[in-house]
């Protein structure tokens, strides 16, 4: 297993501390990161959200979120992380927001101090412009904004500009959880540290590419952010465009993140964009009604939704065809789909490569290789080819994969969660697994395209049973070109 190496001491603000992301990721994030000894016992973990609160409730939070997230809870680990803990209860956006408590307990010298804003997206300028004229940055200061940067280019131009007004650009951290996930950077191994695939990697051999997002979860109590967003901005415009940025790169000059960042803008500036007579036969919007989940009943996006959002059209399941305009991947179709409420929880990105040129072996018998690469669950590679069945009869194939499980190859090892990579990198300053302020705003120019077309064309809204693998719309986008989206044998089984 991959060894932890200690960061120095550092100081983090959270703001929103008390909301969904604060206590289910980030600080259970930083629990783990400090019972395996990576953080050093003179950090500070300060919590900041609108609302008083006695520190011993503070510390009744922290725990729950903390011991809801681990295994095996240790108490004894957990005694000396909590001394490390603050809570503030301040209004950031209040220009007349006492900051001196905040002051008294960060450390006075140039550690590097992290203001981390686990809020809306419309927070981040207010917040930052406060902790400029507050005098709260240090020389070491940064901050952390999580995805979506803003619902579109103009609103990610704004934030972007506002918070660059008051941090530099390699001081601020966008955050993609999707790249601190060990899956998706071993995409860069794979593709990176192995020769085998280089060569077939291109439109000479790979004949379409698939990338799926499938989740069994719903909005989970966030409805007013995720019916504004919709399953386009909230997972579109950066999980899945970033895998497809990490799959279709050209090899970057070294891992800095100008680098990367620079190969991913290419790939993001060449994406196709949607017109009038494209948009309707090259994507699929869609809603889950009700349906069954593990025998679990679940109701309908709509129905699940306040009074007040009832009449909502905002698409649960997007399935989108791109391509990539350059000399690699011209007429290579990439076909993207998520969805929330599928039938199961599964990230993959399937290489289907083209067919051998001439069938020596008859009807049926021309199955293409295919690279399939699991993010989660069950993490791990497989490589279908192939081979003969057994027998003496007529000469029958069969696609049979090599089969790289990484929870067989590496048994004893329990992945950290992707915050918990991106946390410590935040402190560490690298920045190479975080979206740039042109990435962004080029994964947004697609997308307002992608968004504007639907709304030029009045994208129809087809529907889909929760609990199945979304619309028949979605297979008819393939089956026009004569292609089917991967089964995997668990989902068939
Ligand atoms: C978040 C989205 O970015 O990613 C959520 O806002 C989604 O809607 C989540 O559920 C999925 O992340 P993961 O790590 O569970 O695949």
């Amino acid at each position: 297993m991959a060894e932890f190496v200690p960061v120095g001491p550092f100081d983090i603000v959270i703001f929103g501390v008390t909301g969904d992301l604060s206590r289910q990721k980030l600080l259970p994030a930083l629990f783990h990161r400090y019972c395996d000894n990576q953080i050093d016992d003179s950090s500070r973990i300060i919590g900041v959200a609108r609302g008083a609160m006695e520190h011993s409730a503070f510390l009744d939070l922290v725990k729950q979120s903390c011991s809801s997230a681990t295994d095996s809870f240790n108490e004894q680990k957990w005694e000396k992380f909590s001394a490390l803990l603050d809570y503030f209860d301040i209004d950031a956006t209040n220009e007349k927001a006492d900051w001196e408590p905040v002051k008294g307990v960060l450390s006075q010298d140039s550690r590097p101090r992290i203001f981390y804003l686990a809020v809306a997206p419309r927070l981040y300028v207010p917040i930052c412009q406060a902790l400029g004229q507050a005098g709260l940055k240090n020389a070491g200061a940064r901050v952390v904004l999580e995805k979506p940067i803003g619902s579109d280019l103009q609103s990610a131009d704004e934030i972007n500009k506002g918070v660059g007004a008051v941090f530099d650009e390699h001081h601020i951290f966008r955050m993609d959880h999707y790249l601190g996930k060990e899956t998706v950077q071993n995409l860069l191994i794979l593709r990176f540290a192995n020769m085998l695939f280089e060569p077939l990697w291109s439109n000479r051999s790979i004949d379409h590419i698939q990338i799926t997002v499938a989740e069994t979860l719903g909005a989970e109590g966030r409805d007013a952010y995720y019916d504004s967003a919709g399953a386009v901005r909230d997972i579109v415009q950066n999980h899945l465009l970033q895998l497809l940025c990490l799959i279709a790169m050209e090899p970057p000059n070294s891992l800095d993140a100008e680098n990367v960042r620079g190969e991913k803008i290419k790939v993001l500036r060449a994406l196709k964009g949607f017109d009038d007579d494209n948009i309707t036969s090259e994507t699929v919007r869609a809603q889950y009604n009700s349906g069954h989940i593990d025998e679990n009943r679940v109701p309908g996006y709509v129905d699940g939704l306040p009074e007040a959002l009832k009449n909502s059209r905002t698409e649960t399941y997007a399935a989108i065809k791109t391509e990539i305009a350059n000399w690699r991947w011209a007429g290579v179709p990439f076909y993207l789909r998520t969805g929330k409420r599928m039938a199961k929880r599964r990230s993959e990105i399937v290489i289907q490569f083209k067919s051998t040129p001439h069938n020596l072996f008859g009807e049926g018998h021309n199955q293409p290789n295919r690279l399939v690469l699991r993010l989660q669950p069950d993490e791990g590679m497989q490589l279908y080819m192939q081979v003969k069945e057994p027998g003496p009869g007529h000469m029958s194939l069969k696609s049979i994969p090599l089969d790289l499980s990484y929870a067989r190859s590496f048994s004893a090892v329990k992945y950290p969660d992707a915050y918990e990579r991106l946390l410590m990198d935040v402190v560490r300053g690298n920045l190479s697994l975080f979206m740039g302020q042109e990435e962004v705003r080029a994964a947004w120019a697609w997308t307002d395209d992608l968004l504007s077309a639907w709304d030029r064309a009045d994208q129809k809204l087809e529907y889909y049973a929760a609990g199945t693998d979304g619309p028949l719309q979605a297979s008819l986008l393939l089956d026009r070109d004569g292609r089917a989206w991967w089964q995997s044998e668990e989902t068939t089984a």
